[in-house]
């Protein structure tokens, strides 16, 4: 940053000192270089942000280890990312992302809408793709509405007010 602002404040100088009696030219031109840094800040906070993300096989994901949230939460702050809670396609993505969770429980896409034994991806709006249940976990029990997390390498339906890490992935 330290460098743009040497660059902005010598390009601002060399203008108005060429033009005499600057006056609109210098505000225009001005206009021009603030528009210029609006779009470098643009992309800086675009590149922190991508930083963030973790790229496994041929798509982008965002754990989040740190900070417990509902399901709707999750899904909320997936967004804030130009993100959405992870859907997962298959065993082998699945099997991909699993080393980098630590021991909690993570919030995927999944929900059940109160449907009973019906699991849907929040994403697509169609069944999940994949599901890999903790023998015993999907019980249904309860609650009606549940929504599923990730857990050691297994799927859990928990109730979807519970406070929970989230996996987000960046959309294509
Ligand atoms: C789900 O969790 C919320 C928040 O902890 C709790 O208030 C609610 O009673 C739970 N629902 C059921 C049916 O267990
Ligand atoms: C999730 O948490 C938010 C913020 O605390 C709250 O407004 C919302 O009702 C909660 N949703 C569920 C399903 O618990």
């Amino acid at each position: 940053m330290f460098k743009l602002h040497v660059v902005v404040i010598y390009v601002l100088i060399a203008g108005c000192v060429q033009v005499h009696g600057c006056g609109d030219f210098c505000f225009s031109k001005m206009e021009g270089i603030m528009d210029y840094i609006e779009e470098m800040k643009e992309e800086l906070a675009e590149l922190r942000f991508l930083n963030a993300f973790e790229k496994i096989g041929s798509d982008y994901y965002y754990f989040n280890h740190w900070k417990r949230t509902n399901w709707t939460t999750a899904d909320e702050e997936c967004r804030k990312m130009s993100a959405r809670l992870a859907e997962i396609r298959d065993e082998r993505e699945y099997n991909a992302i699993l080393p980098r969770l630590q021991a909690n429980m993570y919030w995927l896409d999944i929900t059940n809408r109160g449907q009973g034994d019906h699991w849907y991806s929040l994403n697509t709006g169609h069944p999940a793709a994949f599901l890999k249940w903790h023998q015993g976990a999907m019980d249904n029990k309860g609650f009606s509405v549940h929504c599923v997390t990730s857990f050691y390498g297994d799927m859990w339906d928990e109730n979807c007010s519970n406070y929970n890490n989230f996996i987000c992935k960046l959309k294509k």
